[in-house]
């Protein structure tokens, strides 16, 4: 049995104060969802330490958006996993699209980011999704082949086994287009398909998630897909409410 999971990419939003007060309305109604789904909130890092406190004992993890490629030293700006972790963090996501966009980051760069991550014992998201022009010209198996192959493949089968991916279209994120559930089942039976080729059974037990304008309306019929187990939420988790009902999609 796949864990189900369903984590909230907060992104740039949200005050601490505010935050807060977000992990304080979702641990409040978690009560009112299955004990199965796994929620976890990745707040942008000057929250953290707080949400962690106020999450504690509720059954809610929390995770950070990124973490840094080296240890420690002269990296202006940058957040080292070791700092994360050491406040209560379990998670990061890695290779969100709007940092491979944006930010530049490189398979290069995120093999060193999993490095670091493992290493402090976060346990990875990692993303992989096409852009509108990949998926027209009929690319996505291979563009999400490739962002595995470049990275997951390089980690060891116990690194492996810890690791969550998330499969974000970039032509669905914060558009309010969603991949439809025939769309995203294709795809994550297509990348649990990879993801064997080189682990082989362990694939089965690897949780995929889907993100892409996922919502209270959308989120069952998704994840009544065989290879979908949970979504990464961005724009939705940031209201507690709908971020709770995404979880009884279950
Ligand atoms: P969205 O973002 O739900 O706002 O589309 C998802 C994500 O980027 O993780």
């Amino acid at each position: 049995m796949r864990k189900k999971i369903v984590a909230g990419n907060w992104k740039m939003n949200t005050t601490p104060v505010e935050g807060v007060e977000l992990a304080k309305g979702v641990a409040e109604g978690k009560k009112e969802v299955c004990d199965c789904v796994n929620f976890i909130v990745c707040p942008p890092f000057t929250h953290l330490s707080e949400v962690v406190k106020v999450t504690r004992g509720t059954g809610i993890a929390v995770g950070a958006q990124d973490c840094a490629t080296e240890a420690k030293g002269a990296y202006t700006g940058e957040v080292a996993a070791s700092m994360i972790a050491s406040l209560g963090v379990e998670y990061v996501i890695l290779g969100h699209s709007e940092r491979r966009q944006y930010y530049g980051e490189t398979s290069e760069t995120l093999n060193k980011k999993m490095v670091q991550a493992y290493a402090n014992n976060l346990t990875p998201i990692y993303c992989v999704g096409e852009s509108l022009d990949e998926r027209k010209a009929g690319k996505h198996f291979d563009v999400c082949k490739a962002q595995i192959e470049e990275v997951v493949f390089n980690l060891t089968p116990e690194q492996f086994s810890k690791l969550i991916i998330a499969y974000e279209p970039v032509w669905a994120i914060g558009t309010g287009e969603t991949a439809t559930a025939e769309q995203a089942q294709e795809i994550h039976a297509y990348i649990r398909e990879v993801l064997a080729s080189k682990f082989g059974e362990a694939a089965a037990e690897t949780p995929i998630l889907y993100g892409g304008s996922c919502k209270p309306s959308n989120a069952a019929e998704i994840f009544a897909k065989e290879d979908v187990d949970g979504g990464l939420i961005g724009g939705a988790a940031l209201k507690a409410e709908d971020f709770l009902a995404i979880g009884k999609g279950f």
